[in-house]
């Protein structure tokens, strides 16, 4: 991390700002806010990864009804996992918060690790997830940036100019961090991003590494996401499934065997099922 020095006038009203924007109008009571639990974050986390805010609540507060904890998570089959992902989008992220439990039972006794190595290692989880475990389960000073701190500081700090990478984002992360109380300093950029995004758009673009998220419908992911709600329902053939999903044959063949490399679809003698 960028070692601290003495912050500038135009950084000391840049803190403020953000501090006086979260004081008035900061999300203070999103669920996963109100626990320091370090399981609950890892969770939300991983939900929030590609899915927003709103639709990520009611998802949360379901999931862990029916997963309250980690070992209950791993001894989960695959398919009541991604029965309660259902609405969130990205199986993938079902398939990784389960393996991720599962390891986490056999090699950290079961303890959500505490330590950005060890837990940049687990299955699914990237920097960004790493470090925000780190700050919001444990309060640790990790720099971290995600597409609403990345707003903020281009904001503030690089208007105008475009291919701003994020060494170049980190840098100021690391100088104007609340060491303190990062947990909360990352809450109050999070939400001056979220404001930020609404009143002047994605600024996101002007990144080196803005990747938009592709069009949904008639989508390869459209179509996974379709055969996984069918197969939750229980077993198919392949021809059944072709049968039954609008799209065409060969495209859905595909996407059956994507499903199977990635571990989320098993299909012996062509009969296609959940793990
Ligand atoms: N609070 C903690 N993590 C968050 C996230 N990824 N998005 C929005 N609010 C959050």
């Amino acid at each position: 991390m960028t070692r601290k020095r003495k912050l500038l006038m135009r950084e000391k009203l840049f803190v403020r700002e953000v501090w006086d924007y979260y004081n008035r109008h900061g999300r203070h009571c999103l669920p996963w806010r109100l626990t320091k639990n370090p399981y609950r974050i890892f969770v939300s986390e991983l939900m929030l990864q590609q899915t927003q805010v709103e639709r990520v609540i009611p998802k949360y507060k379901s999931f862990l009804k029916c997963f309250p904890t980690l070992p209950k998570l791993a001894k989960a089959s695959l398919r009541e996992v991604l029965k309660e992902w259902q609405g969130l989008g990205y199986n993938r992220r079902a398939k990784a918060i389960h393996d991720c439990a599962k390891i986490i039972i056999q090699k950290h006794k079961g303890k959500i690790p505490r330590t950005y190595e060890e837990l940049v290692d687990l299955p699914g989880i990237g920097k960004y997830t790493a470090g925000a475990v780190m700050a919001f389960s444990y309060n640790k000073p990790v720099p971290i940036i995600e597409t609403n701190i990345r707003t903020v500081f281009i904001h503030n700090f690089f208007k105008g100019r475009s291919d701003i990478s994020d060494s170049e984002i980190f840098q100021l992360t690391g100088i104007v961090l609340d060491t303190e109380n990062p947990r909360e300093w990352y809450y109050a950029l999070m939400d001056y991003g979220a404001h930020l995004k609404q009143v002047e758009g994605n600024l996101n673009n002007q990144s080196k590494h803005y990747v938009k998220q592709s069009t949904f419908e008639n989508s390869d992911r459209q179509i996974r996401g379709a055969i996984v709600r069918m197969l939750i329902d229980g077993e198919r053939t392949r021809k059944g499934l072709q049968e039954v999903l609008s799209f065409d044959s060969q495209r859905i063949d595909e996407q059956i065997e994507r499903l199977v490399a990635d571990g989320i679809v098993v299909c012996p003698r062509n009969v296609c099922k959940l793990p």
